[in-house]
């Protein structure tokens, strides 16, 4: 919970840390935003090796991927050059020896034909056929015009390179270089960058469906005033994330904030309390985990306003009065469903003081498995927080760290209790 800002932002700068990635450029216009993927791994931790066809050169020079990738870049299966500190003359070998996975960005049409077929008549396919298939992973990231991606050799080769064990990303949508529209362009550098990380995450939540509820409620009063909270959804969002990198199906129930969605979490978006209780209602009879981190109002107007309230130039005021909202998670968690076992509940606790005392009253009060506490005026706002676990066995300390960082490590928490 905290304001707004761009899931971007709690990316911390180590996602990628330690890994060496082969980044393979094959040719297409696409190049372009190979720079920006580079320099976006780099910034992430990575150390990139860069490898480009002569068909990629046509579209941008090496010194531009030398300058970003801080490494020469390699171009030919003869170059005499040492690879990887090795002097014998054999690139292809070297470069994916050392690699935690080979990403190929853009793999244009022609690239991933010869892939399928074995070919290695230049350094990048050559290293793709020549790298160690058990332990060096291959990424592509196809982008190519929109007839090209839709004819059905593109898409039986597509077929065949994933059975042959390679992970083939999607292809964004929208406007292309040649002037037409539809599906083949290359993703963006930050969803690539997005991918390869939830690429390398243990996929501790495989086959779970979560459900996260996240941000304040909006009261109405009248058409133009009501009644929310600090809350800013970042918490929530995060842990949407988190949930789906590591391998969960994810449904972000969301109040009013203007973060955006991250990337593979479907989203339902909702005002007030009532209308989120009934999205999580409906939402939790297919969940397998909930995580309740909304803000929920704790009071509505006891009516809506049809009008707006005016002032009438006598100064009184208008007196409102309020009935109490239902408790979602309270009521989530009695469900058949939560009591059998089939829906693991957690909740979040805001508190000003006394975090333990009332983060272990509230679990009970809200008849939940895990808990967590954090300081409300401590986080609301802020890019990170402190969090305080508390289950029926006791207390585990997440201490302050991004509220990605928290949010990672909570799925490894709730991922830890889910399998016993
Ligand atoms: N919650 C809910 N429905 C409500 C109020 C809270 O589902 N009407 C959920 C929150 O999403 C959170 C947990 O209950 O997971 C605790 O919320 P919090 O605001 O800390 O506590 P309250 O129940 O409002 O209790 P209090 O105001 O006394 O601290």
């Amino acid at each position: 919970m905290a304001t707004s800002a761009p899931a971007r932002s709690l990316l911390p700068a180590g996602d990628l840390g330690g890994r060496h990635i082969v980044l393979g450029l094959s040719g297409g216009i696409a190049c372009y935003k190979a720079a920006e993927l580079c320099r976006a791994m780099v910034k992430a931790g990575a150390t990139v090796q860069v490898v480009m066809t002569d068909a990629a050169c046509q579209f941008i020079t090496p010194v531009t991927m030398q300058a970003l990738s801080g490494r020469p870049v390699f171009s030919s299966q003869w170059d005499p050059r040492e690879a990887a500190g090795v002097g014998n003359n054999m690139a292809h070998i070297n470069l994916s020896r050392e690699a935690d996975a080979i990403v190929v960005a853009p793999a244009s049409a022609d690239f991933m034909a010869k892939l399928v077929h074995g070919r290695a008549d230049e350094l990048l396919s050559l290293m793709c056929l020549a790298r160690p298939i058990e332990s060096v992973p291959l990424i592509l990231a196809p982008a190519m015009n929109r007839e090209m991606w839709s004819h059905p050799a593109t898409q039986r080769n597509i077929e065949q390179l994933r059975a042959d064990g390679t992970t083939v990303l999607d292809v964004g949508a929208g406007e292309q270089a040649c002037g037409e529209t539809g599906d083949g362009r290359m993703l963006e550098p930050e969803e690539l960058l997005y991918d390869l990380v939830r690429f390398f995450t243990p996929k501790l939540l495989a086959g779970q469906h979560v459900l996260v509820s996240a941000g304040p409620t909006f009261e109405a009063i009248d058409p133009v005033r009501g009644l929310t909270n600090l809350s800013s959804g970042k918490m929530g969002f995060a842990i949407a994330r988190a949930a789906h990198e590591a391998g969960a199906q994810v449904t972000l129930v969301a109040g009013p904030v203007g973060l955006p969605t991250p990337r593979g979490v479907g989203r339902v978006n909702v005002k007030s309390a009532l209308n989120m209780q009934k999205s999580l209602d409906h939402l939790a009879q297919a969940a397998t985990v909930f995580v309740s981190a909304a803000a929920v109002a704790d009071w509505r107007p006891a009516q809506m306003l049809d009008q707006k309230i005016k002032k009438d130039g006598s100064g009184e005021v208008p007196t409102l009065s309020f009935v109490e909202n239902p408790d979602i998670l309270a009521s989530i968690a009695a469900s058949p469903r939560a009591q059998s076992g089939a829906l693991y509940c957690v909740g979040f606790a805001a508190e000003s003081q006394d975090l333990l005392a009332h983060a272990q009253a509230k679990r009970v009060r809200k008849g939940v498995p895990l808990l967590v506490g954090n300081i409300g005026p401590d986080t609301f706002g802020q890019d990170d927080n402190a969090l305080l676990l508390v289950d029926a066995h006791g207390t585990v300390e997440l201490p302050r760290a991004s509220k990605l960082v928290l949010a990672r490590q909570l799925i490894a928490e709730i991922a830890r209790r889910l399998h016993g």
